[in-house]
């Protein structure tokens, strides 16, 4: 094979693209040449903590939005690699909701293992990339950021796999610039411990707003108030959280919302969201969209329509994660390789226009699971990407969400099986609201794993 392939971003999906290229090597296929950039200094995307935030060393904007004491929000096994098991990883069963440095591992472990960390250059931020339709090829301009060089080059397809969590959606509130104390979003958010004993409010309704309340609780605020637009998360909070509608004003320290109450906060945390942005891509390259399950315009929700050989990666909004980027890097793969023929681009626009009605229809999170896993297994069905017993995840999913709305503090504490490995997961040695140390060390403690599994 003589194209060339570049991936952008070497986070969970980036990684995913060349651990299906170096399988498809192993199992003796000739592959292409790939190069990997990526512009922090380290592997893992999102994953990869880091306790700056704004600009990093360079001047470039932090990209993780994560922070201490993340765990993850739902159960590991949805999201396990099949081609790289939890179980063959950590060489014991672990509990299902670990805390991200334990993610980290995970996936920057089966990276290791496929030996591609020199397929990758870091520090090195893409900057501009065009497809030239007479030579057919993409040019690539990407910056090294330890000298500031610029540098040039051509590929044959680039594979777009920066993430869209990133770039905060930050929308303005009548008075806030006149609110005394901090007001941050969550994309800057590091650590809860410097709420304890404060009143915080947090804007929005999603995972984010969940999330961060519930850190800011564990972690001592002294009242957590949640404010929503469209609707309420409506789990059974405890005394100290609350929810109500969207703030209409800020004045001083006081917040008016829209149901008429007011109340005093020392800290603003806005939840609402992120962009998918794509500051280095020509125009008629460019996605457009908001965090939607089926984002239009991606056949297999991958391939850019007007130019296939532009392959987005992981675009989707995420009940599914590391799996789903699996199947999809695996199906790039196959089309890259030649194994899967792409039909013409009316077929290809018919097929994303049946997937985005069936989206436009989905009322409710237990169809959306469904719609995910529906694609997922049509991805999967086309390549060799190991068997994994789906139905038991969206089984996994809709019990994770009945968890959510028995329990929201406890819901952490439940324990799933593995679809790859049907090992069932120990129950942690800690429940999550008492369980303050997220490091990988008092996670993989003692009963933590064995003697919990036994
Ligand atoms: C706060 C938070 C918590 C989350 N928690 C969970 C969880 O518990 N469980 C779960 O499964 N998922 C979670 N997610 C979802 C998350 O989106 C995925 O787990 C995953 O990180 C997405 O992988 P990705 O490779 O698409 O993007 P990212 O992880 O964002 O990686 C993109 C990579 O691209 C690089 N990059 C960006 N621009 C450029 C450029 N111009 N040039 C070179 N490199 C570039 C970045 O540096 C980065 O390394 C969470 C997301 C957020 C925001
Ligand atoms: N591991 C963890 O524990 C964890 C923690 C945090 C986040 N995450 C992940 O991070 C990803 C992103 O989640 P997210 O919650 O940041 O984003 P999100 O799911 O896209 O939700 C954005 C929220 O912001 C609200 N919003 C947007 N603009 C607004 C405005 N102008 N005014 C008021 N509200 C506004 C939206 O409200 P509407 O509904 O009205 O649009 C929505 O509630 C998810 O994949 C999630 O799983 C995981």
């Amino acid at each position: 094979m003589t194209g060339r392939v570049a991936v952008i971003g070497a986070g969970p999906c980036g990684l995913g693209q060349l651990r299906a290229f170096q399988q498809a090597k192993a199992k003796g296929a000739e592959i292409p040449e790939i190069v990997c950039f990526e512009k922090q200094s380290d592997w893992g995307g999102l994953w990869n903590y880091t306790w700056r935030s704004g600009t990093d060393e360079y001047g470039e904007l932090v990209h993780s939005s994560m922070y201490r004491y993340l765990w993850s929000n739902g159960p590991k096994e949805a999201l396990e690699f099949a081609d790289y098991t939890f179980d063959h990883h950590f060489k014991q069963p672990i509990p299902s909701f670990p805390p991200r440095e334990v993610l980290y591992d995970y996936i920057t472990g089966r990276a290791k293992d496929a030996g591609v960390r020199p397929w990758i250059q870091f520090n090195t931020a893409v900057r501009h990339v065009t497809y030239d339709k007479n030579s057919g090829k993409f040019s690539l301009t990407f910056e090294r950021l330890t000298d500031r060089a610029l540098h040039a080059d051509t590929f044959d397809w680039v594979v777009v796999a920066t993430g869209h969590f990133s770039v905060p959606n930050v929308p303005h509130f009548p008075g806030v610039e006149s609110f005394p104390g901090r007001v941050m979003h969550g994309h800057d958010f590091r650590s809860a411990d410097e709420f304890k004993g404060k009143d915080v409010l947090i804007v929005g309704a999603s995972y984010s707003a969940e999330d961060i309340g519930l850190q800011c609780h564990k972690y001592g605020a002294k009242s957590v108030t949640m404010c929503w637009r469209t609707q309420a998360m409506g789990f059974h909070w405890p005394e100290t959280m609350d929810e109500r509608p969207l703030l209409t004003k800020i004045e001083g320290r006081k917040v008016f919302f829209k149901d008429g109450s007011s109340k005093d906060f020392d800290a603003i945390i806005l939840c609402t969201g992120y962009q998918h942005h794509f500051p280095f891509l020509a125009d008629e390259l460019k996605l457009r969209t908001h965090n939607r399950m089926h984002p239009p315009h991606l056949y297999k929700g991958i391939f850019w329509l007007d130019n296939p050989k532009l392959i987005y990666l992981g675009m989707q909004d995420q009940f599914y994660t590391f799996s789903m980027f699996d199947a999809q890097t695996w199906y790039a793969r196959d089309v890259i390789l030649g194994r899967i023929k792409l039909p013409s681009k009316e077929a290809m626009q018919k097929d994303d226009d049946a997937w985005v009605k069936r989206e436009e229809a989905l009322k409710d999170a237990f169809e959306k699971i469904d719609f995910q896993a529906d694609y997922i297994r049509e991805l999967c069905d086309a390549t060799d990407y190991p068997k994994f017993d789906i139905d038991m995840t969206v089984d996994e999913f809709k019990e994770w969400e009945h968890d959510k709305e028995h329990s929201i503090l406890g819901y952490r504490n439940k324990a799933f099986k593995s679809p790859c490995t049907g090992t069932m997961a120990p129950v942690h040695h800690t429940p999550w609201l008492e369980a303050m140390d997220d490091s990988m060390k008092a996670f993989l403690a003692v009963k933590g794993g064995k003697a919990a599994a036994e």
